[in-house]
């Protein structure tokens, strides 16, 4: 695909050597195209390993972190699990927001939390809020760790950021999607693999291997949850889309 941007006429044309359109260059569609290349470009460039919350890495759009505070502001959950945990910037961005509301808890899951890691959110200010549990988020003596942390009754907001390939969010999704409580989400994160799969750092199989694969499969098999983009609780432009890393991710309990 060939997409020319030109300043002087003001004009956006994609050619994908079957079919050549032309756009007004300050159109919601080509702010659209533009932001999926910009997207799939600075995921290469490592954009996404620039970012920090409180002072500890989070490796996520921020665009994507918006839109999950709109999430969680409107759902306020008692309990939010995140499974991967990394360098716990996420874990202290979540437990940032309960702080601010005055509610809600969270439960993080990694295969490895790195002492250094560790010891960071153990001497954080948000770490009275925060549960991190060692180990691989479907062996099922974890995900019972996790739900003995959950009282019956509580609110959830699952996300499921750890291993991203479509088996893994597969069984994740199984094993977390009954915490979940209605019109809340279970999320499964960085679904634009399936975009990526030709960049330079990208992975040929990430074509069909991808966490939106799994969020597919698992809706058609579970009607009580929709794949549903959150909206947006203000909006005074003519965009929809997010700009995101996490395309097709969003799993509403109906
Ligand atoms: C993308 S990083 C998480 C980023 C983090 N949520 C953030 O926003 O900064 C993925 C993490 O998943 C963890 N991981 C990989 N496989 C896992 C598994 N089977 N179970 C749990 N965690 C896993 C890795 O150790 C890594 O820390």
């Amino acid at each position: 695909m060939k997409i020319t941007i030109d300043t002087d006429l003001e004009q956006l044309s994609v050619d994908d050597n079957e079919v050549q359109t032309t756009l007004d260059l300050f159109s919601d569609e080509a702010f659209e195209i533009i932001s999926g290349q910009w997207a799939k470009v600075g995921w290469n460039q490592r954009y996404v390993y620039t970012f920090s919350w409180m002072g500890r890495p989070i490796i996520q759009l921020p665009e994507d972190m918006v839109r999950t505070q709109e999430v969680i502001y409107r759902v306020k959950p008692d309990v939010i699990v995140e499974t991967g945990i990394a360098h716990g910037g996420s874990l202290i961005y979540y437990a940032s927001l309960c702080k601010a509301m005055g509610k809600g808890r969270v439960i993080g899951v990694d295969i490895e939390i790195r002492p250094h890691n560790r010891k960071a959110v153990e001497e954080h200010e948000m770490f009275d809020l925060i549960t991190m549990i060692e180990g691989s988020s479907i062996d099922s003596d974890i995900v019972g760790q996790v739900k003995a942390l959950i009282k019956p009754g509580e609110t959830v907001l699952v996300i499921l950021d750890s291993n991203h390939t479509k088996q893994h969010v597969a069984d994740e999704l199984e094993a977390y999607h009954d915490l979940v409580t209605k019109d809340s989400y279970i999320v499964a994160t960085d679904g634009s693999m399936k975009d990526l799969y030709n960049a330079p750092r990208g992975e040929a199989d990430w074509i069909w291997n991808h966490p939106t694969a799994a969020a597919e499969e698992f809706a058609e098999a579970h009607p009580e949850f929709a794949i549903e983009q959150p909206a947006w609780p203000f909006n005074e432009s003519g965009l929809s889309k997010n700009i995101t890393h996490w395309p097709g991710a969003w799993l509403r309990r109906e």
